[in-house]
Order: structure tokens, then C-alpha cells, then sequence
């Protein structure tokens, strides 16, 4: 047994699992998309290294009040949640790039067995892994780069100990409810009875606080949205003109929804290769949708994912909300 010579502890492994995810065509995405009678680009390719640097800047920003929010409940519930999972849990984080919400559970249980951190980004999830094993090198780290929305074989951690999810920043909430549902029911299964899961979901709020959160007045969430053409110029050789497409995020109020788009200011030709596309003026390209939800729209979604909602906590401004999941009993 190896000891940390600045804990005492007894070191456990860092492991790193490569199962080499699809990372998805960006081309064939974007012509396919761009072909249809409604035009859209799938939201997971906003995720570039600039696309991923530009959402850590929108997370600061002061109209983006989820993460700040939500950091803030995880920091007043840990103790709590450490209570109900009690000894030797393995948390399971679904995108776990960025680690400090978690540092805030890992920080509160006890004795946790491993930190199993899944994220389709294999050099930051390298990076935060090895941060965090330097950190609290007594804790298994087992990152696992994969898709966490496609099945793949968890990690056994060394200690085993029961299960818990960890799945917060309501990215729950850029699927659609009935693709959250599948997501859930997925995890419910891979997770397995007597587990836990911990998801942070928005929720359904004024307009005018939803609207500013994805349009802030820097623009930092527009040049989020428009690197998708400046990415298909830099990547695929396309001849967008940036400046001629705007950001556009509005607040569909019966559905709950944010819905961001790109609208073309002039009628315009872009090509990509040799595939010509026409956009007329005011036409717009469909990007991203945030489904927001309130405390019992989102526990139905959980019990017809097969979870029993057994705890829910949020700010006292009740934007945001933190969801205790529960599978059955073993
Ligand atoms: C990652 N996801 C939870 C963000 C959201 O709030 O839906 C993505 C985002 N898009 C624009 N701003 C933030």
C-alpha cells in the first residue's frame, strides 16, 4: 500500500478509461441539418475548445444565474445529502469537466469509494482528473471518457459502495422531455437498485430574468452560439459571414422552453465545400432548446424514468432547483 506523504493516507488509483467516443461528423451534421425545410445544427457541436472556453466565461456572467445558483444550494444541502447516501458512495458524474460541484459533495460524504467522472471531452476530462487525484489523493478517480447520453460498461471502483449519480447545470434540460425520460430511465437501469442520483434542473421563472441569462449584453452567449460558424469556416472550409447571422434566445412561456437560434440579417448564399446553401432574410437556424421545469413537472419526469423523487431543495428566490432521485431498493 503506497501512503500520501502529506495525508497519511493510503493512496488510491487514478485510472483513466478511453472507450474512444463517436465524436460525430460535424460535416455531414451540418449539411443534413442545413438541408431541411427548418434549418438546425445540433447543439453538441458548440462544444469546441472555444466553444467550451466561451460557456465557462457564460457560467460568470451575471444574467447566468444557474451555476452561481446552484453552487449555492450544493453548498448549503451537502451535508444533508451526505447524510442520505451515508459511507463508501461511488459518484457517478455525468460531465465532469469542470468538478468544483462535486469537490462540494466529495468534500461532505464520507469516506467516498471513487469519483467516476464521464465525459466525451478527453483532454479536460484528463486534466481535471489529475487535479483532483492530486488533491485528495486517497480517493479513487476512474474518469471514463465516453458519451454518458450512448450505453457503455461502468468502471468498478475498488471499494465498491453504492451508487450515485451526479448530474447538474440542468443539461437535463437541453434534451427534450421525452428524451430526458429515455436519458433517465437509461441511468436508473446502469446505476441499478438501491442507487441514488442528484440532478440540478431550472426552473420555470419570469421571461425577463430567462431572456437576459441566454442574451447578455457583453454577448458573450451570442459569439457562444455563433463559434458553430466560425468553427464550419475554420474546420469544413465554410464561407459563413458571421456578421450576418444573429443570435437570437426567446422564452416559448406554455412550453417551458428557451429557444436559441441563428437569424440570417439578408438573404444570402453560404457554401460548405460544394454544397451551396440559401437563406432568406429572417430565416432562422434552430441551435439549442433549455427546457426549464417546475418542482413537480420534473418529479413526474422522474417517476415515468422509473426514479422515486424522495427530495427536492432550492434558492429562496426558487430559481433553481436540486432533485434526490432514488431507484428501488436492492
Ligand atoms: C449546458 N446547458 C445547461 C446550458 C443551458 O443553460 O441550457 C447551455 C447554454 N446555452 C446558452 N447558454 C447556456
Amino acid at each position: 500500500m503506497m501512503l500520501d506523504l502529506q495525508t497519511g493516507y493510503a493512496r488510491q488509483p487514478l485510472a483513466f478509461h478511453d472507450l474512444s467516443p463517436d465524436q460525430g461528423d460535424f460535416r455531414q451534421a451540418l449539411i443534413d441539418g442545413l438541408s431541411g425545410r427548418h434549418k438546425a445544427i445540433p447543439c453538441r457541436f458548440l462544444y469546441d475548445a472555444r466553444g467550451s472556453a466561451l460557456f465557462e466565461k457564460i457560467c460568470r456572467l451575471p444574467e447566468y444565474y444557474p451555476t452561481r445558483t446552484e453552487l449555492g444550494i450544493l453548498r448549503a444541502i451537502a451535508p444533508e445529502v451526505a447524510e442520505r447516501l451515508g459511507p463508501g458512495v461511488q459518484m457517478i458524474e455525468l460531465g465532469g469537466v469542470s468538478s468544483l460541484k462535486a469537490r462540494i459533495l466529495l468534500d461532505a460524504l464520507e469516506e467516498p469509494s471513487a469519483y467516476i467522472p464521464v465525459d466525451i471531452s478527453r483532454d479536460h476530462l484528463r486534466a481535471s482528473a489529475e487535479a483532483l487525484h492530486a488533491e485528495k489523493p486517497g480517493l479513487s478517480v476512474l474518469a471514463v471518457c465516453a458519451d454518458y447520453t450512448q450505453p457503455f460498461e461502468l468502471p468498478s471502483a475498488p471499494g465498491g459502495g453504492p451508487r450515485m449519480g451526479f448530474f447538474p447545470g440542468s443539461t437535463i434540460g437541453n434534451l427534450r422531455p421525452d428524451e430526458a425520460i429515455a436519458f433517465l430511465a437509461s441511468w436508473a437501469e446502469r446505476l441499478g437498485p438501491g442507487s441514488a442520483m442528484i440532478v440540478g434542473v431550472d426552473l420555470r421563472k419570469d421571461p425577463a430574468i430567462l431572456e437576459p441569462a441566454y442574451d447578455d449584453a457583453q454577448g458573450v452567449t451570442a459569439a457562444f452560439t455563433k463559434n458553430l460558424l466560425v468553427r464550419a469556416n475554420r474546420e469544413l472550409g465554410a464561407d459563413f459571414d458571421v456578421d450576418a447571422f444573429a443570435h437570437r434566445a426567446r422564452y416559448d412561456v406554455p412550453a417551458g422552453r428557451i429557444e436559441i437560434h441563428l437569424e440570417s440579417l439578408a438573404d444570402q448564399t453560404v457554401r460548405i465545400g460544394k454544397a451551396a446553401f440559401r437563406f432568406a432574410k429572417g430565416e432562422r437556424v434552430h441551435i439549442e432548446d433549455s427546457c426549464k421545469y417546475s418542482i413537480d413537472g420534473f418529479k413526474a419526469l422522474a417517476r415515468a424514468a422509473g426514479f422515486r423523487p424522495t427530495a427536492h431543495w432550492t434558492d429562496p428566490a426558487q430559481l433553481f432547483s436540486v432533485h434526490y432521485l432514488e431507484t428501488a431498493a436492492g
